[in-house]
C-alpha cells in the first residue's frame, strides 16, 4: 500500500483515482472544484485536499490528470502547487495530455527537489479509464518509473516507458496524428456509401473483417452513420492535441498535411456548436445539409 495523492478528478481523472483506492492505496484527492472530490471521497473513500500542496504532503507518488499545459503548471507549481509540498524521493506522474515541453520543464525544476517527474499520458478513453485498462506511454528516469509502474498498473492494461522526459507525450501526439487522418478516412468512406444507398451495417460488417478495419470502424463507423456523436472524447480536446502535435512538428521538422488539414475540419465543427461533440463528428460536415 502505497500513500498517493491524486490531482484533477474530470471524466478521466475520477475513474483513474478510484482504481488506485480500490488496489488498496491510501488515496487523497484534490479537486478546483471540491465537490467533486467529496463525491469521489463518499464513493471510493480516502480524504480530499484543499491545495494540490496540501495533498501531495507525504504522499510517495502524486497523480495530476488536468486540462493543458497552464492548468498543469497550476497545480504543480507555485506557493500552493504540488512540488511545494512533495517530498525528496517522491514521484509526480502526470496523466494530461500535455506538450512534451512542459514535461521537460516539470522535470527540471522537480529535479532540483529530488523529486521525479515522469510524463504519462493515457489512451483508451473514458470506457479505458473507467474500465482500468488505459494505455500509458511514460517518460521519464528508469528508476522511477520502476517504482511507478506496478502502481499505475492499477488503472492500465499496457504501461511502457518510451524514453526521457517528454517521450510518453511525444507517444501520444504520433497516436492523435493517427487516428485524425483515419477518421477523415473512415468519415469519407461511411459518407460515400450512404449516398450511394448501400447497407451500412453491411459494408461495417465486411469490409471490417479486411484491411480497413480500424478501432474507429469497430467502435463508431455504425453510429457515425446514425449521426451520434456523443461517444466520449470531445472535439475541443483533439483540438488542444492537435494543436501540440502542429507545434512540436515544427520543432521537429516532420510534415503534417493531413493532420493540419484535419485540425481545420474539427475547427468547423466547433463553429457548428460540436465542441463537445466525439472525434467521430467528423462525419457531420460531410452529411447532406
Ligand atoms: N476524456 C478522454 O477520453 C481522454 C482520453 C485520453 C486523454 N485525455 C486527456 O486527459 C486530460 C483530462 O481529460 P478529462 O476528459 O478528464 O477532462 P475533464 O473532464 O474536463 O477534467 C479536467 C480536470 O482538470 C481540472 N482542471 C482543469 N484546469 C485546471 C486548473 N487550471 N487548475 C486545477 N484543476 C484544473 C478540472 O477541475 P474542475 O473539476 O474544477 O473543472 C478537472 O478535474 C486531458 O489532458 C485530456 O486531453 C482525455
Amino acid at each position: 500500500m502505497t500513500k498517493l495523492a491524486f490531482l484533477g478528478l474530470g471524466v478521466m481523472g475520477f475513474p483513474m483515482a478510484g482504481h488506485l483506492a480500490a488496489a488498496g492505496h491510501e488515496v487523497t484527492v484534490y479537486n478546483r472544484t471540491a465537490a467533486k472530490a467529496d463525491n469521489w471521497v463518499a464513493r471510493h473513500g480516502g480524504a480530499t485536499a484543499a491545495t494540490p500542496k496540501a495533498a501531495a504532503a507525504g504522499a510517495e507518488m502524486v497523480f495530476s490528470c488536468v486540462g493543458n499545459d497552464d492548468d498543469l503548471r497550476s497545480v504543480v507549481l507555485g506557493e500552493e502547487g504540488a512540488f511545494a509540498g512533495m517530498a525528496e524521493g517522491s514521484i509526480l506522474i502526470d496523466n494530461t495530455t500535455a506538450s512534451a515541453e512542459v514535461a521537460r520543464e516539470l522535470a527540471e525544476i522537480g529535479k532540483k527537489q529530488g523529486i521525479d517527474f515522469i510524463d504519462a499520458p493515457v489512451s483508451g478513453g473514458q470506457a479505458g479509464a473507467e474500465n482500468g485498462a488505459l494505455t500509458v506511454m511514460c517518460g521519464g528516469d528508469a528508476e522511477a518509473f520502476a517504482r511507478a509502474q506496478p502502481v499505475i498498473d492499477a488503472f492500465a492494461k499496457a504501461v511502457t516507458l518510451m524514453g526521457p522526459s517528454g517521450a510518453g507525450q511525444l507517444t501520444k501526439m504520433v497516436n492523435q496524428i493517427c487516428i485524425a487522418g483515419l477518421l477523415q478516412g473512415l468519415s469519407e468512406g461511411m459518407n460515400f456509401g450512404l449516398r450511394a444507398g448501400l447497407d451500412m451495417q453491411k459494408v461495417i460488417d465486411v469490409i471490417g473483417k479486411g484491411a480497413a478495419q480500424s478501432w474507429q470502424m469497430d467502435n463508431r463507423a455504425a453510429t457515425m452513420c446514425t449521426g451520434k456523436f456523443d461517444f466520449g472524447f470531445a472535439v475541443d480536446w483533439m483540438r488542444k492535441d492537435l494543436g501540440i502535435c502542429l507545434a512540436e512538428a515544427k520543432n521537429n521538422g516532420a510534415r503534417l498535411p493531413v493532420t493540419a488539414l484535419v485540425d481545420q475540419c474539427y475547427a468547423q465543427v466547433q463553429a457548428r456548436g460540436g465542441n463537445r461533440w466525439d472525434t467521430s463528428s467528423l462525419m457531420n460536415l460531410l452529411a447532406k445539409d
